[in-house]
């Protein structure tokens, strides 16, 4: 699989000026990980993962609503978003840990060592990932993955007069968007993680 260009979060003040761009210009005023986070008690949780951390954002929220020993875990593919990431969750009272590494197939996490998985905005990067995900979660875990939906991302590529068809941030966000991403976790639910489509069938670009 072609490596994924990473530029646009190298440097994580950048990578927040940004997503504050995004969110004041947003018609939705509220943010959609806050949101989804606001359905969900999650203060169970004790051990938690966030893969494609980032900066830190999702997990400055989340930690701030897990449990009081909650260690928050994680996982990006560029040391840079390592001070960030344990500055925000730190600042929220939990602990935290860092891990840099390209995820691909497979969490170096051993199974059923997480009460809570997040993915915000990311796993639409290695979304080969899910069955792992399914090992590593406790039986009574939950995993909560925000992502954008391939019509929001057509809006943003016309508002920006950028061509819609063949665009790669089409190609990347289909790999797990809104649309599919429900039915790709519930293929997971029901039958386990063999059998599964490799992802371009499964969760390919071009629907929505
Ligand atoms: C759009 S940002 C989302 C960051 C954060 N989850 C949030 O909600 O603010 C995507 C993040 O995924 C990371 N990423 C992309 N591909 C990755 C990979 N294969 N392994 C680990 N991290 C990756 C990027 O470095 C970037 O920080």
């Amino acid at each position: 699989m072609a490596e994924r260009d990473l530029r646009p979060y190298e440097i994580p003040e950048e990578h927040e000026a940004v997503s504050d761009i995004i969110r004041r210009h947003s018609t939705n005023p509220a943010d959609v990980r806050i949101m989804a986070l606001d359905r969900h008690d999650i203060f169970f949780a004790r051990r938690v993962l966030d893969l494609g951390c980032g900066f830190g954002f999702m997990a400055e929220e989340v930690a701030r609503r897990v449990h009081a020993q909650a260690v928050v875990t994680g996982v990006d593919a560029l040391p840079a978003n390592r001070e960030p990431f344990v500055a925000r969750v730190r600042g929220a009272g939990r602990q935290a840990r860092f891990v840099t590494e390209r995820l691909e197939s497979a969490l170096p996490c051993a199974p059923e060592s997480f009460d809570l998985v997040v993915s915000s905005y990311s796993l639409y990067f290695f979304p080969q990932i899910i069955p792992e995900v399914s090992r590593v979660l406790a039986r009574d875990g939950l995993f909560l993955a925000v992502t954008h939906s391939m019509s929001s991302t057509r809006a943003v590529l016309r508002l920006a007069g950028l061509p819609v068809e063949g665009s790669p941030l089409l190609d990347q966000v289909g790999r797990f968007c809104a649309e599919r991403g429900r039915g790709a976790l519930s293929l997971l639910r029901q039958g386990g993680t063999r059998g599964l489509p490799e992802p371009p069938a499964l969760l390919g670009g071009g629907g929505g």
